[in-house]
């Protein structure tokens, strides 16, 4: 746009910004549209934790978030294509989060209007403050890259956390997506472990859009007990569900060709606190798959299908099918879900197609992914469904995730990059 051509207002801006949501603004040109010139700021603003979280359309909607000690006043983001030098204020908003008596203030706010397949930068700015900059690229309609990890949860410190999702990042540097299967962290009550986990890859996190699905372990009071995931629900706000009871446990997300369904399937620390996530949630997915017309449906939910050497509520044993392969696996057989990803057990194994409780050649393809973090497990093969074992003790890995309306194609890949398994589907 030709400078001659903007209106500059330099005061009278009061039906754009409200007074608490004008930092710098009577001294700032605004344009007609709204958007105003990137600005020197003299301070560095202490907010952290910098992330964009998944939305419903992330071609054109963004939810940045970030966290600071102490409430931060007259916040906001300002957001503009990374090859333009102008930028628009968004209003953020403040909920302070306590969890085992520590609190933090967590600030959210919703992006709209966005372009698809452009390149953003955005940061919170308030008075003569300003944050880092992070990145957001919107999906290319065509084309879906993503990159997943699952149990990033760590005892003691997340380096190995931090190892394996920068080495990701790096090495797939057009995956702009990152999705984790929940146990993100080790105890969901803890604040030192949600802090644990975000001090390595605060630079790579703040230039990707972060999807997270909730695990057990996102469940656990200091305690140890059952809760509620009041962490979770604070540090990511999810796409709507439209549920009374549970708006940010499960939702859906379109990325590209790829439908993206997130489930919650922690029933049984759920179940105490709050009853009923299973039947609702049944009757969502199947109106949510039908709803969708992208060419590939992907689940993706924390708690795996197999029980392998934990008790099988479903069968009252050790082994086998277990009651979330009952709750499910028939509703995902006839809603025509090409793959679902699991985590939870800490290994990697591919089973195939697996249609009406059996290996087949047709169905919904499974995978269980391994770890991210350092709670390394031994888990034995099930040799009815496990196609894929991977040898020797169980090391950290994640899944690079492709997509074209033809074609779907998953590696699996240790840190250090080596290559432990390829999966193709094709339409
Ligand atoms: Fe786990
Ligand atoms: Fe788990």
């Amino acid at each position: 746009m030709e400078r001659s051509l903007r209106a500059l207002l330099f005061l009278g801006v009061d039906f754009l910004f409200p007074d608490h949501l004008r930092p710098r603004a009577e001294a700032a040109e605004i344009y007609f549209d709204g958007s105003h010139p990137i600005q020197d700021y003299l301070l560095k603003l202490s907010a952290s934790h910098l992330r964009a979280v998944i939305t419903k359309d992330s071609a054109h909607e963004a939810m940045i978030m970030c966290q600071s000690d102490k409430p931060l006043k007259k916040l906001m983001v300002e957001i503009g294509r990374m090859s333009e030098d102008r930028l628009t204020w968004f209003g953020a908003t403040e909920e302070k989060l306590t969890l085992g008596g520590a609190s933090v203030y967590i600030y959210s706010s919703p992006i709209k209007g966005l372009e698809e397949n452009a390149v953003y930068r955005y940061r919170f700015v308030a008075d003569d403050a300003a944050s880092d900059w992070g990145e957001l690229a919107t999906f290319v309609s065509d084309k879906t890259e993503a990159i997943v990890f699952t149990d990033s949860q760590c005892g003691g410190d997340y380096s190995d956390w931090y190892k394996t999702f920068n080495s990701a990042v790096n090495r797939h540097k057009n995956a702009k997506l990152a999705i984790n299967l929940g146990d993100i962290v080790d105890n969901g009550e803890a604040l030192w472990h949600w802090e644990g986990w975000y001090k390595g890859i605060e630079e790579n996190l703040r230039k990707r859009i972060f999807a997270p699905i909730i695990g057990n372990h996102e469940c656990y009071s200091l305690k140890w007990k059952y809760c509620l995931p009041k962490g979770f629900l604070g540090q990511f706000k999810t796409p709507a569900n439209n549920s009374e009871k549970f708006e940010g446990y499960y939702y859906s997300f379109d990325y590209g060709p790829v439908h993206f369904i997130a489930l919650n399937n922690n029933f049984l620390e759920i179940d105490p606190n709050l009853p009923g996530l299973l039947e609702e949630e049944l009757i969502w997915l199947e109106k949510d798959a039908i709803a969708s017309d992208k060419p590939w449906k992907i689940v993706l939910m924390h708690k795996d299908i197999l029980a392998y050497n934990e008790y099988n509520a479903y069968t009252n044993d050790y082994g086998g099918l277990n009651d979330i392969a009952h709750d499910f696996m028939g509703v995902f057989d006839k809603l025509n879900i090409d793959l679902v990803l699991t985590g939870h057990m800490h290994v990697y194994r591919n089973r195939g197609h697996i249609y009406n409780f059996l290996p087949s050649d047709k169905g919904p393809y499974y995978i269980l992914c391994g770890l991210s973090g350092n709670a390394r497990y031994d888990v034995p093969k099930d040799e009815t469904f496990d196609k894929v074992v991977l040898q020797g003790k169980e090391t950290d890995n994640y899944l690079h995730l492709t997509a074209t309306k033809e074609e779907l194609s998953l590696v699996c890949y240790l840190s250090d990059g080596k290559i432990l398994d390829e999966v193709t589907l094709r339409k």
